[in-house]
């Protein structure tokens, strides 16, 4: 899809500039959202290491920032061969703003990326049209 291309570019490009100096596996993630905008972020690591971001939770940020609302297809990119995939508490994150059938492609950019559903990755999960409102 001529859209991943964009958003790999994205997130390659921010990318580039994530703060992980203890870890020192950079991450990036780019939205495409409902507004139409491409939304990205990297991974903000901290000296005290459970204070550390996500690159997933910088781009969901981004997006809520710049006015998006809705998450229809997210990228995330990372080192190494092996897709790169939301930690747990991102795939989460991701649930909060994406329905369940959106694409997320999980790249480890010196192999192929991983192509899944949001709910292949979360499945029988639970999202804000279970609380009363
Ligand atoms: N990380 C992300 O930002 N997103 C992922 O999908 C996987 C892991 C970050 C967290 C931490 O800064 C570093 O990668 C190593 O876990």
């Amino acid at each position: 899809m001529p859209t991943d291309q964009a958003l790999f570019k994205a997130a390659e490009a921010v990318r580039a500039k994530a703060y992980a100096p203890y870890s020192k596996f950079a991450v990036g993630a780019a939205i495409m959202a409902d507004d139409g905008k491409i939304y990205a972020g990297c991974n903000i690591e901290n000296a005290a290491y459970p204070v550390g971001n996500c690159a997933e939770a910088s781009a969901i940020a981004a997006m809520i920032a710049g006015g998006g609302k809705r998450i229809t297809r997210i990228y995330v990119t990372g080192p190494g061969t092996t897709p790169v995939t939301p930690c747990g508490a991102c795939r989460q994150r991701i649930r909060e703003f994406a329905d369940l059938n959106v694409t997320v492609i999980s790249h480890g950019v010196e192999g192929e990326p991983l192509i899944s559903t949001l709910e292949q990755l979360l499945p029988y999960s639970f999202g804000p049209e279970f609380l009363p409102r």
